[in-house]
């Protein structure tokens, strides 16, 4: 599904669209996920392991825009995606029904700016509008700014999966699960 378009103006004053990305978008959207992978490694990939088969990633697009549950929560400056929200069906069957998964990701100039609190705050209202009882997500254990900003919107630490990611300088992460009930 498509959300409803917004404009918003965060503190420096730049005004950013907030409307779900489409397939004509889908270009736009693989650079920021590039950009994004470099700045922090809090991302799942390194920038190189970024797709850039645009067919595929407007195919995928398509597939949410048609979707009753799943949507995306995108936010854009002059027509180009600065932050990216996925809200997904954890899986596509009955007993799975109830429960969300969300990633975020926005580019380092644009954060600490009130933007993610923007866009989690539309994200959470919708999950609950489309009947998802529950919104899950995985972070990096030392994540530390993003972890409070799930916490000040009621996300509660669930669990640990020890060692979930390992870099390439060899060190291990764990992941925090966390679970928002709507
Ligand atoms: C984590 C992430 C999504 C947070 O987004 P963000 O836009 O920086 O978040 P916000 O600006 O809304 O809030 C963060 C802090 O910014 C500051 N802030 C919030 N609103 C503000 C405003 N209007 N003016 C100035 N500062 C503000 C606050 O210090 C806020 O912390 P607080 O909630 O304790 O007050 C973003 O940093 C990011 O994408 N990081 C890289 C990728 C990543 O880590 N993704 C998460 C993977 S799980």
């Amino acid at each position: 599904m498509l959300i409803e378009n917004r404009e918003i103006t965060i503190s420096n004053g730049k005004r950013i669209i907030i409307r779900s990305a489409t397939d004509a978008d889908a270009k736009s959207l693989c650079q920021h996920r590039y950009v994004t992978s470099g700045e922090t490694y809090f991302m799942a990939r390194y920038p190189e392991e970024c797709s850039f088969d645009i067919a595929d990633v407007e195919q995928k697009l398509l597939h949410t825009r048609n979707s009753a549950c799943d949507f995306m929560v995108t936010a854009f400056l002059d027509n180009e995606v600065i932050g990216d929200l996925g809200v997904t069906q954890l899986r596509n069957l009955t007993k799975y029904s109830h429960r969300a998964y969300m990633g975020i990701s926005i580019q380092k100039e644009y954060c600490n700016m009130g933007l993610g609190s923007i866009m989690i705050e539309y994200a959470v209202k919708q999950a609950k509008e489309n009947g998802f009882e529950q919104l899950e997500l995985g972070v990096f254990e030392d994540n530390i700014e993003a972890i409070r900003l799930y916490e000040k919107f009621g996300f509660q630490k669930y669990g640990i999966q020890p060692r979930a990611f390992k870099l390439k300088d060899g060190t291990y992460r764990d992941e925090l699960i966390m679970v928002k009930m709507l």
